[in-house]
């Protein structure tokens, strides 16, 4: 059984979370999408209603064989990629300006848990400045994120802010 995790904020999804996580499929059995729980953080979204986003969202991919789980975890990322007895680390590549940040958490979760290996996937060049907190900026500010989001996600992006 091959099942990578796939960690972030998802505050909110994305469309390039949802490339990344396409493009993850053929590799895994099953990919554990992993929502952080971070009480330092003020998100849009409720870790649950990240979640509940996910799972409205995700039976939409066509997803093969791989089995598409979502979960959350507060604390480390490595722990909870053991605790899922998960063999990698999956996290989506924009820009070489990613690379170094992403570069010291691998080798960290690498020391952490040497078994598990970080998957980088390069994402769609169309999603390359595609980034949640740049979707929340515009979004608040009255710019149009269409077609960068998932539609249920700009659907709850528009409630939070009483915008309908
Ligand atoms: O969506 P993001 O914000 O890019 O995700 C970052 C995330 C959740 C992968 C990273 O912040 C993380 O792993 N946090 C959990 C705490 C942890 O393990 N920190 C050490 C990383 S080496």
């Amino acid at each position: 059984m091959r099942r990578a995790i796939f960690p972030g904020s998802f505050d909110p999804l994305t469309n390039g979370h949802l490339d990344i996580i396409k493009r993850s499929l053929p590799l895994f059995d099953e990919i554990v999408i992993a929502v952080l729980n971070n009480p330092d953080k003020k998100p849009m979204f409720s870790v649950e209603e990240r979640c509940a986003m996910l799972e409205e969202i995700l039976p939409e991919i066509k997803n093969g064989d791989c089995c598409l789980i979502v979960d959350s975890f507060s604390g480390l990322t490595a722990d909870f990629a053991r605790k899922k007895e998960a063999t990698a680390i999956v996290r989506g590549i924009r820009a070489v300006s990613d690379y170094e940040y992403e570069l010291r958490m691998a080798l960290m979760n690498r020391r952490l848990e040497p078994e598990i290996e970080t998957v980088f996937l390069m994402a769609a060049e169309e999603f390359s400045y595609v980034s949640s907190n740049l979707m929340k900026q515009v979004f608040v500010l009255g710019g149009r994120v269409e077609g960068l989001v998932p539609e249920l996600v700009e659907r709850k992006m528009k409630e939070k802010l009483g915008n309908l």
